[in-house]
């Protein structure tokens, strides 16, 4: 599927988000508090949009998706691009200094374990954060976005995207995905500690952020 969707990828986020993807990703980089020379994982980096972001701080950031054609969409980007899966990661153990995953966690087939996985490749006291798709805060506007996901979002992707079945997946992910409270338990329990959150655009995506234990 993912591979399917690369093309017009980037310019569909824009249109489905209504512009606010660009500020979620610099909201990443500032919360992650990168600094030069630093190593840092963009896991499910899809056309690496999110690693370049990353890469302005002046840390050494690669970009890893298990979608050769996600990749290859972002083959223009100046950053190093690894194929790997995010249940089993072709890095050793302990090599970041920072992990990241941007709207990619929730298609991990068996979550915990990228979780985990990522915890392995992350040095003792690294840091890790994930944007997801979450659970509106405001309810009124939880009810608008429901009928949003449900209507608006698979009729627009109809006229954008490269593979429009995908968004309807996209929509269907979203709702099955736990809240704020609930991912940050999960995230506690399969290999990090501390985490905590920040909603963005009114819990739409939240910025769970969580440190290894040293
Ligand atoms: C919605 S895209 C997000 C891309 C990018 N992070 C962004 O912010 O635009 C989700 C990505 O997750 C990747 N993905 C899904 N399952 C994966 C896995 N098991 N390992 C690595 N990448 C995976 C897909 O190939 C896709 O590129």
């Amino acid at each position: 599927m993912f591979d399917d969707v690369g093309k017009n990828y980037d310019l569909t986020n824009t249109v489905l988000s209504f512009g606010q993807d660009r500020r979620w990703r610099r909201r990443t980089r500032e919360r992650l508090n990168l600094r030069p020379g630093e190593r840092v994982l963009d896991l499910a980096a899809g056309t690496a949009v999110s690693t370049v972001e990353l890469a302005k701080s002046g840390a050494w950031c690669v970009a890893c998706d298990f979608s050769p054609g996600m990749l290859a969409a972002g083959a223009h980007r100046p950053v190093p691009k690894v194929v790997g899966d995010g249940m089993r990661l072709p890095f050793a153990d302990n090599t970041f200094d920072a992990v990241t995953i941007s709207y990619g966690l929730r298609n991990i087939h068996d979550f915990r374990a990228g979780l985990r996985e990522m915890a392995r490749v992350t040095r003792p006291g690294g840091r890790l954060t994930v944007n997801e798709f979450s659970t509106p805060v405001v309810p009124v506007f939880g009810t608008v976005y429901k009928e949003y996901l449900m209507r608006l979002l698979p009729a627009v992707a109809r006229v954008v995207s490269s593979n429009p079945e995908a968004y309807e997946y996209l929509a269907d992910s979203i709702r099955a995905w736990p809240d704020q409270e609930a991912l940050a338990r999960e995230i506690n329990a399969n290999g990090w500690q501390g985490c905590g959150w920040q909603n963005l655009t009114l819990g739409i995506v939240a910025m769970h952020s969580a440190i290894k234990p040293g």
